[in-house]
């Protein structure tokens, strides 16, 4: 138990000592100087991705897609990212809109993207409003996936409960044979979104703890150096 109610004192597990024993960004980190930050969010977030990508950072399309059920519950998964249009302040993604992610933002068009890179202590947090792609912007990115994820995509039925990993063979197979005989074929559902930035908070971490945070936020409708302001933020 980590919280011993018992003598309000805190007592780690070996797990939670495990964890002690391991602080975040103790490491050299980049400098980000948020007066020679661009006047818009996208431009840095790319120059930080690619940063990524060049620093050997495993996945670092990969990031975490937050929104909220029906309930207001929150929920979040982890999901690739398919570009930037950085000129917008547009994030790109794609998944299954009958699927949990897709029916919690047909209630509910707003969401959040994050993505921590721990090479280089930097941690990203996007939000705003979703819009999905028409129907048949949808399908034409479809088409451009590999015949793998046009597959996985074609068995569909997303996060339902599965009977048996056989179960799913059998409805791969199936996809992949109705895929061979109509290459053209699309999943039903398969949905192009983006994600049009509102807030935009760039982090960067320090290992002396003197973090640095620059957010950026939306004040207009325009494309340019005029759409957004942007504030440093306590640490
Ligand atoms: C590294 C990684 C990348 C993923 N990429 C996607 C993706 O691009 N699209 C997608 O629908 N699910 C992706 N997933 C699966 C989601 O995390 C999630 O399990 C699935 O979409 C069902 O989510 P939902 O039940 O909230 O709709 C990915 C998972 C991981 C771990």
């Amino acid at each position: 138990m980590a919280a011993d109610h018992g003598t309000d004192r805190y007592r780690p597990s070996p797990v939670g000592e495990l964890l002690r024993e391991r602080p975040p960004m103790a490491r050299g980190l980049p400098e980000f100087d948020p007066d020679l930050a661009p006047a818009e969010p996208g431009p840095l977030f790319v120059d930080w991705l690619v940063e990524a990508i060049e620093a050997g950072v495993l996945d670092p399309h990969v990031m975490t897609l937050s929104t909220v059920d029906a309930d207001g519950v929150p929920d979040a998964r982890a999901l690739v990212l398919r570009d930037v249009d950085a000129a917008e302040g547009g994030w790109v993604f794609a998944t299954e809109a009958d699927s949990p992610k897709g029916r919690q933002l047909a209630l509910s068009p707003m969401a959040a993207l994050s993505v921590y890179w721990p090479p280089q202590g930097r941690q990203v947090r996007i939000r705003g409003s979703v819009e999905a792609a028409p129907p048949a912007v949808s399908a034409d990115e479809f088409r451009g996936r590999s015949p793998g994820a046009r597959v996985a995509a074609l068995v569909g039925r997303q996060s339902e409960p599965l009977g048996s990993l056989a179960a799913y063979d059998r409805a791969a197979d199936e996809a992949q044979l109705l895929l061979e005989a109509d290459p053209e074929l699309v999943a039903a559902g398969h949905t192009v979104y983006t994600l049009r930035a509102q807030e935009v908070e760039f982090w960067q971490g320090d290992p002396g703890r003197r973090h640095v945070r620059l957010r950026y936020t939306r004040t207009g409708e325009g494309v340019g150096r005029t759409a957004w302001t942007s504030t440093l933020l306590w640490p």
